[in-house]
């Protein structure tokens, strides 16, 4: 696997969209488990200790799912709070995106799920770009704003992590935790909204970072990771897919108000900031609370950071993403 993927140069990175009708964000809702378990509780089921987790990672505690608890009703929890945020019905949305890579089932989607459980008269669809997911979602929706042929699209990222992770492996298990974020996408016709991206994948990287759904004799259908190699891929990603997404709307780093990045690893985390140049009272994090809830950590942390009073009308706003196949993802909004 090339740590220097097939990405782009800056110079040939992805093309500022030619928007016809741009699309923002007109509201934002998140929803958590209520059950907590935190470094000192992963003591007591794995050779570990509160001290390391929180040096290697940031992470403190995680929310994972009560027995019964499934991944529709977290995303449909959020997706209430966002359309009650955006002050619209349920009836307005003219499509659901759900990122997620942990559906409990092939089919139905979440989305269907979701669908008749909100009372929308919409299709919808999931989508699996794992940790990269919800900014793939963002800008997929963004798609059907611009042409005009839609107005309000529901775009979820939710997961349920716990029922992959090997709780006897203590390399991955202190990593993960469930949630769900959502964002009503809505055409703003101004100059708020989606400026501009950058999405990519490097397959050659699959095995990194993989989850089998059939296991056999050589896996066990857990979560499986080379934690150093991921951390290389995403220390270099994270930054140069955040540039190439600024670079795409004529940006830099010193434009940026506010990085709202996936919330995997402190350390990776601040290596992004600082090939952006950005000070970390400019970076966003929560972690400490969630760990990594995969497709959800980026929409979670965009909600919290909106109720923080962090997100204001003009401000340039950097998501950004890493996650399996492996995949990056980047949005650049002028915040409404
Ligand atoms: N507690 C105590 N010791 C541990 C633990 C633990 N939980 N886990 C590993 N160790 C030990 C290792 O066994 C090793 O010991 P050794 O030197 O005796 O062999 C030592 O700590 C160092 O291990 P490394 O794996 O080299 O530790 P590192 O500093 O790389 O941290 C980590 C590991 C936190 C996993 C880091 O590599 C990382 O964050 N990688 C990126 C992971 C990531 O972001 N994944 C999500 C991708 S998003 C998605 O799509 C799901």
């Amino acid at each position: 696997m090339n740590v220097v993927p097939n990405s782009a140069s800056v110079e040939s990175g992805p093309i500022a969209p030619k928007t016809l009708v741009r699309a923002g964000i007109s509201g934002l809702g998140h929803r958590v488990p209520d059950r907590i378990l935190s470094n000192a509780d992963l003591e007591k089921v794995v050779d570990t200790s509160d001290e390391w987790i929180v040096d290697r990672t940031g992470i403190q505690e995680r929310r994972i799912v009560a027995e019964g608890e499934k991944l529709a009703d977290l995303c449909e929890s959020a997706a209430r709070a966002a359309l009650e945020n955006a002050n619209l019905s349920a009836l307005d949305l003219d499509l659901i995106i759900v990122a997620t890579s942990t559906p409990e089932n092939l089919f139905p989607s979440i989305a269907a799920t979701v669908q008749n459980a909100l009372g929308a008269r919409c299709g919808g669809f999931d989508l699996e770009a794992a940790c990269s997911g919800f900014v793939y979602a963002l800008v997929t929706a963004s798609q059907f704003i611009a042409t005009g042929a839609m107005k309000h699209i529901l775009v979820i990222g939710g997961e349920v992590m716990s029922r992959h992770v090997d709780w006897t492996d203590r390399n991955t298990c202190i990593l993960f935790g469930d949630g769900a974020g959502a964002a009503i996408v809505s055409a703003t016709g101004d100059d708020f909204g989606l400026l501009g991206f950058d999405l990519g994948a490097d397959g050659s990287g699959g095995e990194l970072l993989c989850c089998s759904m059939v296991p056999d004799e050589n896996n066990n259908g857990k979560i499986h990771q080379s934690g150093r190699e991921v951390y290389k891929f995403a220390v270099h990603q994270m930054g140069e897919s955040a540039v190439r997404a600024l670079h795409s709307c004529g940006l830099t780093g010193e434009d940026v108000d506010l990085l709202v990045p996936h919330q995997a690893n402190i350390r990776i985390i601040q290596s992004a900031a600082k090939r952006l140049g950005m000070p970390m009272e400019k970076v966003f994090v929560n972690l400490q609370k969630y760990g990594n809830t995969s497709a959800a950590t980026i929409p979670i942390a965009l909600s919290e950071a909106k109720e923080q009073g962090r997100l204001q009308s003009g401000d340039t706003v950097v998501l950004v993403g890493f996650g399996a196949g492996l995949t990056w993802a980047s949005a650049v909004l002028k915040w409404g």
